[in-house]
């Protein structure tokens, strides 16, 4: 694939003015700017991104989830306590988060601790959920080896009857964390190279936000 690979295009989205010298001092309240054009560029789900995890002895793996929530703690998302992200992170709590909003080209980076957010918060995020959703994740058995995709399926609608059964049911695995960030990376990709990257770091509980070379 190398020759198609390296024919491809790359950072073909139209990017937006961005001046970095008018960056908000709270790097949430530039998230927030930048995911409303995102979502109203039309960027299919914005809210998707690729979660970092390592195990105890370093060994990185990374996956696409959901965001749940964004405030001045940081990102919010959901998952199962017996999937391979919540177990690094039971052992690691370091974590970053990577979103790519292609038809802007835009990147924003994450990167901090990772902290359950506890049982109640968790099942309020599961009650949160769709009875179909809160169906898929009460049937599953994740990262155990699976017989048949009929097995699964089979499974979910003895799930959904439950669910139906009785709305309050709460998947105790259910787990919401949040990613609490010590540094966060807006950056604007340029067709010419010129990529303009603001970098927010915290001291003494104030962000400061430094322009950096690409
Ligand atoms: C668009 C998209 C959204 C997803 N949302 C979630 C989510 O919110 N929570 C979750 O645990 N997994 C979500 N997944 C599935 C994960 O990518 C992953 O396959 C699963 O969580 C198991 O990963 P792990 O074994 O590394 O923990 C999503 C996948 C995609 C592609």
């Amino acid at each position: 694939m190398r020759h198609e690979l390296r024919s491809l295009p790359a950072l073909t989205g139209h990017a937006p003015e961005f001046d970095p010298g008018e960056v908000p001092s709270d790097p949430y309240d530039l998230f927030a700017d930048w995911f409303a054009h995102a979502r109203d560029a039309g960027v299919p789900e914005p809210h998707a991104v690729t979660l970092a995890t390592a195990d105890a002895d370093g060994r990185p793996s990374s996956r696409v989830l959901v965001l749940k929530d964004v405030g001045p703690d940081g990102f919010a998302f959901a998952t199962d306590a017996r999937s391979g992200k919540a177990a690094d992170l039971a052992v690691n709590p370091q974590a970053a988060l990577t979103f790519w909003w292609q038809p802007v080209v835009r990147q924003v980076r994450v990167e901090g601790v990772a902290r359950y957010l506890g049982d109640e918060a968790s099942a309020a995020d599961y009650l949160a959920r769709s009875p179909a959703s809160r169906a898929a994740a009460l049937g599953v058995r994740p990262g155990e080896r699976l017989g048949s995709v009929r097995q699964m399926r089979d499974a979910m609608s003895a799930a959904r009857e439950r669910v139906d059964a009785d709305p309050g049911l709460v998947l105790r695995e259910w787990q919401a964390w949040r990613v609490e960030p010590r540094r966060l990376e807006f950056w604007q990709g340029s067709r010419d190279r010129a990529h303009v990257r603001v970098v927010y770091t915290r001291t003494a509980g104030t962000w400061s936000p430094t322009l950096t070379w690409p």
